[in-house]
């Protein structure tokens, strides 16, 4: 980074000695971090920019302890106006209570998205029924996926505003290696034609790499971004698609990685060595955070950036 004289960091460079001194180095960090925040803040104003923060599976405690602990850093670090989080596995991994929900919207996340594990725990089916009359209240901003049967509880497309800016989030699941819904490239489209917002956001939870990648290729230019979850692994092949359209396979889980994607590895190993039943517990070390920080156009709902994070 090009710095001049009195910038801290020019000072740092030119003597050494004074890297030794704590209080110097703690300057030099914060300096940079504040030109880092005062450049977003900056494109920000010049190009008409909403950054949407997209985290993945949060996986139990751990998973939400994490989240706690990291998300106003990135929010400030990433000049963060919208946040979604899928959080179909924050009740120790399987689904999602009233309760959970309530916590996480409290740390200022706007939209939970869900998947495959969103019956998992019983009463979130009475949080949906609360929402009549009540479009924008929490147990409205919990989605599941929206091709599900349509008589199923809950909703899978939220429609908002962030500032005056219309946002939407469509959640999706996956057919391949998974149970049988509707199509969900053909429920997109339904949707679609609902959707007012130019800033739109895909949950895709899905098995497979294939069809998560032909989703994006599908909705590319149609949507902002198409983000896979549900394997917990994280993918390295975010990019913008030519039309504009943010994409990565899977954002991967937010929870503990001393396991097997979030379950204690001794269980999951015995399983696979004798298939005997057996009941799963969460793991809880080596935790850490993935998330997608998504830089969009909020006129066109073009995406011009996405970036991959993985803190712990
Ligand atoms: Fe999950
Ligand atoms: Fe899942």
């Amino acid at each position: 980074m090009y710095s001049m004289p009195g910038d801290p960091c020019w000072r740092a460079r030119t003597f050494p000695s004074c890297l030794t001194d704590y209080r110097h180095r703690t300057k030099v960090r914060s300096a940079a971090g504040q030109r880092r925040r005062r450049a977003r803040v900056t494109i920000k104003f010049q190009f008409s920019d909403m950054r949407i923060l997209f985290i993945g599976d949060i996986f139990g405690r751990p998973g939400r302890n994490i989240v706690k602990d990291r998300l106003p850093g990135i929010v400030r670090d990433h000049a963060i106006d919208l946040i979604i989080a899928n959080g179909e596995n924050s009740a120790a991994g399987f689904g999602i209570t009233p309760a959970l929900a309530e916590e996480l919207f409290e740390l200022n996340i706007d939209v939970i998205t869900t998947g495959n594990h969103v019956w998992d725990k019983r009463e979130i089916i009475d949080y949906f029924q609360l929402v009549e009359g009540n479009g924008h209240g929490p147990a409205r901003r919990v989605l599941r996926p929206a091709n599900y049967p349509s008589d199923m509880p809950g909703w899978g497309l939220y429609q908002g505003s962030k500032g005056k800016i219309p946002y939407a989030v469509i959640n999706l699941q996956g057919r391949v290696f998974m149970a049988s819904n509707d199509d969900p490239f053909r429920t997109a489209d339904q949707l679609l034609k609902k959707v007012e917002a130019k800033v739109i956001f895909v949950d895709f939870h899905a098995e497979a790499t294939s069809e998560k990648i032909s989703l994006g290729w599908y909705l590319d230019g149609r949507v902002t971004a198409v983000v896979g979850t549900h394997t917990h692994v994280p993918t390295a092949d975010e990019r913008i698609l030519p039309n504009g359209t943010a994409y990565v396979t899977d954002v991967g889980m937010t929870g503990p990685y001393d396991g097997v994607i979030g379950v204690k590895k001794e269980l999951v190993v015995g399983k696979f060595l004798n298939g005997m039943p057996v009941r799963f517990e969460p793991a809880t070390g080596d935790v850490r955070l993935c998330a997608v920080v998504i830089d969009c156009d909020e006129k066109t709902g073009k995406a011009r950036q996405i970036e991959r994070l993985m803190l712990s």
